[in-house]
């Protein structure tokens, strides 16, 4: 099965790219970071801080396929649990077979494409292609300035930036499955590109290695 793999941090625009270069190919996708907002927001919906191993282990053992439709997801409250959950190694260990059986078996059968911060290191190291989307963090948080804004969130770019750092520096200092480049990933640094020549440069590099 032909696997592509895109990880990066917060806001690099991996979601739209994974999203866009998945319905080129008429491949599946997989946004594993929801998987991780869900079990984080089950924990703290149930009144639990998402940092508790146990409640944490649990949420993530009993997940079910509806969680993931809940409409809490986007926020940034399910940014900030879902980051702290997957701090946790018993989480990450549940979560790991579903993503694995999504990149062998995925539901059109002709590839899959999942994203996040793993997928290329931990949870499928032997995929074809392996992308790893970057921006500076003022980039970032422009952006994301910007979506929140358009859903009619009252922040600003410091607090934006502020959350986003915060975010990053627990992604990457974690000590299981830490966000870090896979040493055969693609690097696509899109600080200066907008969503159509990142899609560009990326499909590119992928129906070049196809
Ligand atoms: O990509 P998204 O912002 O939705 O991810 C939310 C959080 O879930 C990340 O900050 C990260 O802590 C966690 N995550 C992860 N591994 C993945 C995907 C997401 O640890 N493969």
């Amino acid at each position: 099965m032909t696997v592509i793999a895109i990880d990066g941090p917060a806001a690099a625009g991996k979601g739209t790219l994974a999203r866009r270069v998945a319905a080129e190919l008429g491949f599946d996708y997989l946004d594993t970071g929801l998987i991780y907002r869900a079990v984080g927001m089950k924990v703290w919906n149930a009144g639990f801080e998402p940092s508790d191993p146990a409640r944490a282990g649990e949420a993530a053992r009993d997940l079910e396929p509806e969680d993931l439709t809940a409409d809490d997801l986007r926020g940034d409250e399910a940014a900030q649990a879902a980051s702290k959950v997957a701090a946790i190694p018993e989480v990450r260990d549940q979560l790991l077979e579903f993503q694995r059986r999504f990149a062998a078996q995925p539901p059109g059968g002709k590839g899959a494409v999942l994203d996040g911060r793993d997928i290329g290191t931990v949870v499928c190291p032997e995929a074809a292609i392996k992308l790893y989307v970057t921006a500076s963090a003022e980039t970032r948080a422009r952006r994301r300035l910007l979506e929140l804004q358009g859903k009619g969130v009252e922040t600003s770019f410091d607090t934006v930036l502020a959350e986003m750092r915060e975010r990053d520096e627990r992604d990457s200092q974690r000590a299981v499955a830490p966000l870090k480049p896979a040493e055969d990933a693609h690097q696509l640094d899109t600080s200066d590109l907008d969503a159509a020549a990142a899609f560009d440069a990326a499909i590119a590099f992928i129906r070049a290695k196809l």
